[in-house]
């Protein structure tokens, strides 16, 4: 039997595939699902405040994709601790929990609030969000707000650190490195694209935000060869996300140099998504004769 399982940094995961943040909310349909798939789940966005989102219409269908401007809607952090950490805390999969903050150093008072609490398995730190006005891919886009960033959640809790990169930068190569220097355990590449699409009978963007993250296949090819720069550049494993609907894109990732995958929007689509590609995922290494995932041969820039 292959294995599928993959460790990062402290984490085993029993497969390779996790659920997007923000495509799977704070996991209250999981019950309904198919699970056995899940190698863990990454919550919607969280602040330590609630917090209202931007206007609706929020969502627009794109030739392969979609443009996405929820603007990190949520009802903060202590109601998420209260009625989501308690069932997160009796599943077989760990759940991370992935933070935003308007100043560095409200990413780190989250990352004191959550840490310790049962059913939060680790932190995906959202430097990345295209749809808030105040903090989100600012933090992003500069090494030394990266950097910074990383620095206050990494202090203040022992649980993994992951750290979601922007893909709207030049070289994203030179912000894995200041994120992998402050400590994170992993990175995750990439978050949504910015985008606009304009409605020709009333010559006005579609959504009320104007632009939005376009995530979906029509990302795909940009993820992988961001994920793959990303891979390169650091010896922290990268979670490689964008477009992932069958098990062939998310081994894309895979050989590109990701040690696991998230998969967002096909979940919308086809709620057997992820279960799926991770069976897909483990029939290829079967079918190529290849005994784990480990031992997948990968095509990393350096080589
Ligand atoms: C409706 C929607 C909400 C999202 N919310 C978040 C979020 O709260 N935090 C975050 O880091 N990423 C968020 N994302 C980005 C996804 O986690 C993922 O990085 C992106 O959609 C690309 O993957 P996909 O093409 O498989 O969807 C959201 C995406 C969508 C479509």
């Amino acid at each position: 039997m292959t294995d599928v399982g993959v460790v990062l940094g402290s984490l085993a995961l029993r497969g390779p595939v996790l659920a997007a943040s923000g495509t799977f909310g704070y996991g209250t349909e999981v019950p309904l699902l198919e699970r056995r798939a899940l190698g863990g789940m990454v919550s919607k966005g969280i602040f330590l405040r609630p917090r209202a989102g931007t206007a609706p219409p929020r969502i627009v269908e794109t030739p392969s994709g979609m443009l996405n401007a929820i603007g990190l809607q949520g009802p903060g952090v202590e109601a998420l601790i209260r009625d989501y950490a308690p069932a997160w805390a009796g599943w077989e999969f760990p759940v991370l929990v992935n933070l935003n903050g308007e100043s560095v150093e409200e990413y780190g008072e989250l990352a004191a609030r959550l840490d310790g609490v049962p059913g939060v398995a680790g932190f995906e730190v959202n430097i990345s969000c295209p749809n808030v006005d105040q903090g989100g891919m600012y933090f992003g886009n500069d090494p030394v707000a990266a950097a910074r960033v990383t620095a206050a959640v990494r202090r203040r809790t022992r649980l993994p650190v992951w750290v979601k990169l922007t893909p709207m930068v030049t070289d994203i190569g030179v912000i894995a490195r200041a994120v992998e220097a402050e400590g994170a355990d992993a990175l995750c590449a990439v978050n949504t694209f910015v985008g606009m699409s304009i409605d020709l009978r009333t010559r006005r963007p579609r959504l009320a935000n104007r632009t939005g993250g376009l995530s979906g296949p029509a990302v795909r090819p940009l993820a992988v060869h961001l994920a793959n720069q990303a891979a390169g550049a650091v010896r922290i494993p990268v979670v490689g996300i964008g477009g992932i609907a069958t098990a062939e894109d998310a081994l894309e990732f895979l050989v590109a140099g990701c040690a696991a995958v998230q998969v967002g929007t096909a979940t919308f689509i086809d709620g057997g998504a992820i279960a799926a590609v991770h069976d897909g995922i483990a029939a290829y290494l079967e079918r190529e004769g290849i005994a784990s995932l480990e031992k997948l041969p990968r095509c990393l820039p350096r080589d």
